[in-house]
């Protein structure tokens, strides 16, 4: 039987971290066996938000990609493309502006939550509030069933839903079906401070760092704030340090530190060692592939090239159809 097929992206923020691992690419990671997979890098979209300051994209298009292939994506099983190499998506995006209402998209939760909060950029541009057609372009350019995505894309995906519903009915067609959202439940990560782990926040610990870069940040890493002395009692329900353990200290272990820190039989410095070696001993593998590949100065670039060339074939063929359904 025909795999069915999925459609995500990332936006290019540059190295990714272990956050974005267990919250997403891990997930792409899984979904590559059993479906047809197409990852791209969703670089137009960073220009709806960084359009004055564009000078890091590429670069951190590359550090991304190849966070990707090393830590799992492997480009014979899934294809992985740039957006604003396959022209299409800019194509079928004005296509679609035609007929998306603007009330869609005013009310869109995530549109008017950033136009209030974020205020070292005007947002108030056209490209912005049309974050979600582009998004929507994105994904029925390949008739994709499926759009792996986390809770805060969801206001997006039913806007992809009701534009693609919204084709079909206007021109009599089946052009695209309405993709569904395959949700993912995501561990919370909590970042070195306690605050969600974020690019943004300084808090991160990096899947490209080395294996004594991330030992420094977790000796510094906050604990139980209510454990001050080494022989007060802690609660590892209370410690951002704990929540790495919960990933990847196995569980038997993690059963023998909890009691301990509650007796204060164990000190925080011990039993942030045990996730230090626990957590550099999985990357590690990991961590040698990036090294690999990014002796390789073509590699990102020539994936990229022949992925979107390939993506492009599929995006082509949806068009013919959209232009026949236009009578364009
Ligand atoms: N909006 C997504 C995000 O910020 C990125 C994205 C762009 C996307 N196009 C997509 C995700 C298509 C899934 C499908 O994370
Ligand atoms: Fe956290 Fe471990 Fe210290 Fe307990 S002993 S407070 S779990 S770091």
């Amino acid at each position: 039987m025909q795999k069915q097929r999925i459609v995500s992206g990332m936006r290019p923020t540059g190295r990714l971290h272990i956050g974005h691992y267990h919250g997403v690419l891990e997930n792409w990671v899984r979904l590559q066996d059993r479906f047809d997979c197409f990852f791209f890098v969703a670089d137009w979209h960073s220009l709806t938000t960084e359009y004055a300051d564009t000078a890091g994209i590429k670069n951190s298009t590359r550090e991304m990609v190849l966070d990707w292939v090393a830590f799992g994506l492997d480009p014979q099983k899934c294809l992985v493309f740039e957006q604003s190499q396959v022209d299409q998506h800019a194509e079928l995006n004005l296509i679609l502006g035609m007929i998306t209402p603007v009330s869609w998209l005013e009310r869109n939760p995530t549109y008017k939550e950033m136009l209030e909060n974020i205020e070292q950029r005007d947002l108030s541009t056209f490209g912005f509030l049309g974050y979600p057609v582009l998004m929507a372009a994105d994904i029925i350019l390949y008739k994709a069933q499926h759009v792996p995505v986390g809770h805060d894309q969801l206001p997006h995906l039913e806007i992809t839903r009701e534009i693609a519903r919204r084709f079909n009915h206007l021109y009599h067609c089946e052009v695209f079906p309405e993709p569904e959202a395959l949700l993912t439940e995501t561990p919370k990560l909590l970042g070195l401070d306690g605050r969600k782990m974020s690019k943004s926040y300084g808090n991160s610990i990096y899947l490209s760092e080395t294996a004594d870069e991330t030992a420094a940040k977790i000796k510094g890493m906050v604990t139980d704030t209510q454990r001050i002395r080494r022989a007060d009692p802690g609660d590892p329900d209370q410690c951002v340090a704990f929540n790495l353990h919960r990933i990847y200290v196995p569980q038997e272990k993690q059963d023998e530190i909890i009691p301990a820190c509650k007796n204060a039989s164990i000190g925080c410095v011990e039993c942030k060692k045990i996730l230090i070696e626990h957590l550099n001993e999985r990357l590690a593998p990991f961590r040698a592939k990036r090294e690999q590949l990014s002796q390789n100065a073509g590699f990102v670039d020539d994936l990229l090239t022949e992925g979107s060339r390939r993506a492009a074939i599929e995006a082509k063929k949806t068009i013919q159809d959209v232009r026949a359904a236009l009578k364009v």
